[in-house]
């Protein structure tokens, strides 16, 4: 019997999504590879990112996915140190599990913050969302991004762009896979449960999402965006004009609800709830009549549903919700944003297809590569 051990690492919300269906595909490999005579052990490392019961615990409990064998309990800090924290713990737990392979997802802070000393330590890695660019260096994701694709062994990508751009970067093409979208893996799963007859949500978005009413969803974190007053005030201001025409209901990042206490700005008709977990946020898009953003993953999942998504970035590093999807990329000048929204809230959106291969099997296809590696092909990484 050969042992084959995956490390597979979470950090900040977003990872959570992503890590529950790889971390399900390789469960049910598991019995097929003791047959093949590999002993495949799977284990999960939090990071500590995120902490809060709702940023973190909800998604555990409701994404079923188990309980960490590892957590590093790293917290808040500067990019600097919060980095620099995940390093040296993940560098001692790498020591005493001696994984084969590690696989970190998306583009936080714990992605770059786990494969630097696993790559040093001479353990493989594999990047899943791989490729996407922003073009954008001022945005520390982007940062991560390519310097996680730089040294990963395996880069799973979710959209042709991400294909293009690690071949313009020289990243040599075997080690290169274009398998589809864990998110929407995820995204599917949800939404057959709140599809089904047991499902009620949340009395706070239940109250606010189920009375039939027509109403929009707002997510807001970037650093660029909020963290600023000059940056925040305009983008409140487009907001506040939008929620006389149609209720908003923000879900609001422990970051965002900071700076909207510090800068004084009041809340118009936008009416703020504590962060919400990913079924309660599924309810609350699939029935929006349009979803104003700037996260990466709601891009992509309303693309999916079909519904309008405002994304108020001046870039986005997931092109193909914007050329096949339902995303606008519409920038923080209010004039283009509300220019969008009367599109959108007079009947005009545009009408988007579903990108190639986000189909709910992206995971499946990662296992299936990931375990390949265990008696890799000749020519292949
Ligand atoms: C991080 C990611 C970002 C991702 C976002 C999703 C990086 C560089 N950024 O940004 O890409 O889109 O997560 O949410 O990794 N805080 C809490 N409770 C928590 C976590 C954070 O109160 O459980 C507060 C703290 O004040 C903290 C701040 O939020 O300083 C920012 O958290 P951090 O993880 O540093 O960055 P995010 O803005 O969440």
């Amino acid at each position: 019997m050969r042992g084959f051990s995956i490390a597979v690492v979470a950090g900040a919300r977003p990872n959570f999504m992503k890590i529950a269906p790889i971390v399900r595909a390789l469960r049910e490999r598991a019995g097929a590879a003791l047959e093949s005579g590999v002993d495949l052990r799977i284990s999960i490392v939090h990071t500590g990112q995120h902490y809060d019961e709702n940023m973190s615990e909800v998604f555990f409990r409701e994404l079923e996915i188990p309980a960490p064998d590892r957590h590093l309990e790293v917290g808040s800090g500067s990019h600097a140190e919060q980095t620099a924290r995940i390093m040296v713990a993940f560098e001692k737990y790498i020591l005493w599990e001696k994984p084969d392979w590690v696989v970190v997802v998306g583009d936080v802070n714990s992605t770059i913050g786990c494969a630097l000393p696993a790559k040093k330590l001479g353990v493989k890695v594999a990047h899943v969302e791989a490729g996407l660019r922003s073009f954008d260096m001022s945005m520390p994701e982007e940062i991560n991004r390519k310097l996680t694709d730089a040294i990963s062994d395996l880069l799973f990508v979710t959209e042709e762009s991400g294909v293009r751009n690690l071949c313009a970067e020289g990243v040599a093409p075997e080690k290169v896979f274009l398998v589809g979208n864990v998110m929407i893996d995820t995204l599917l799963r949800n939404k057959a449960k709140i599809e089904g007859p047991d499902f009620i949500p949340s009395p706070a978005v239940k109250a606010f999402c189920g009375k039939g009413r027509r109403y929009a969803v707002l997510t807001l974190h970037r650093p660029s965006n909020v963290d600023s007053r000059e940056a925040l005030a305009p983008i409140w201001g487009v907001l506040s004009e939008i929620a006389r025409r149609i209720p908003i209901l923000f879900p609001v990042h422990p970051r965002t609800r900071a700076k909207i206490g510090k800068f004084g700005l009041k809340e118009n008709g936008i009416i703020l709830v504590d962060p919400v977990g990913s079924i309660d946020m599924l309810y609350a898009v699939k029935g929006a009549a349009l979803v104003l953003t700037d996260s990466g993953g709601l891009q992509e999942e309303t693309t999916v549903l079909g519904i309008p998504c405002i994304t108020i970035r001046e870039n986005t590093e997931r092109p193909v919700t914007v050329t096949v999807g339902t995303n606008y990329l519409a920038g923080t000048d209010p004039g283009r944003i509300l220019a969008a929204a009367n599109e959108i809230l007079t009947g005009n959106a545009k009408k988007g297809a579903v990108p190639p291969l986000w189909d709910g099997n992206a995971s499946g296809r990662i296992a299936d590569i990931l375990l390949r590696q265990k008696n890799p092909e000749p020519g292949r990484s």
